[in-house]
């Protein structure tokens, strides 16, 4: 499965840390990229610079959302407190080939509940677009812990204590 996220309304400044915890999430759970509604040259450069350590070929670009809405081939799944809660829907979900995964950060916009497929909770309650997105992610790819990343420089030799990381090249 081919997975995407589009993270609607960043906010310079006040959004920073928390878009770059929505991309560094998508990554390390395996989506293979992530669209940003507008640029923010300091959070894509910090993005790519771990992409650049730690390996993969995560990409983060910017997209217009209607317009990616519209035409992305695949299912297209909005996390939502007010939506359906996920184990509802999860094997329809698990069957798609292609996967769009959209969170937000202030109020979305009616037009997304229109646009995606599914608008899904994780729990009803309100919390996070990195939780929601983290939980998402594990349970649909399920990879958390199998994942591996090529070319990178970066590895991590797990360890009861203390911080293990082999540099792996230049
Ligand atoms: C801090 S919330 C703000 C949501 C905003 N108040 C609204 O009504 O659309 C940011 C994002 O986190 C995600 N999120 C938060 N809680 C969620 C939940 N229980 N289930 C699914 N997604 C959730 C949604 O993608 C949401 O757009």
């Amino acid at each position: 499965m081919e997975v995407y996220v589009l993270r609607l309304g960043h906010r310079i400044g006040r959004d920073q840390r928390i878009s770059t915890h929505v991309a560094l999430t998508a990554r390390a759970l395996g989506a293979k990229g992530i669209y940003f509604t507008r640029m923010d040259e300091k959070l894509f450069e910090s993005v790519r610079k771990v992409v650049r350590n730690w390996g993969g070929n995560f990409f983060i670009e910017v997209a217009e959302w209607r317009k990616l809405l519209r035409e992305f081939e695949g299912l297209k799944v909005h996390l939502t407190m007010y939506g359906i809660p996920l184990p509802e829907k999860i094997e329809e979900i698990r069957r798609a080939e292609k996967l769009l995964v959209v969170v937000g950060a202030e109020k979305v916009p009616k037009e997304v509940y229109e646009l995606c497929d599914l608008n899904i909770s994780i729990g009803t309650q309100p919390h996070s677009e990195v939780s929601a997105l983290a939980i998402f992610l594990d349970r649909v790819v399920g990879q958390t812990f199998t994942l591996s990343f090529n070319d990178a420089k970066l590895k991590i030799l797990p360890s009861e204590r203390g911080k293990k990381v082999l540099k792996l090249k230049d």
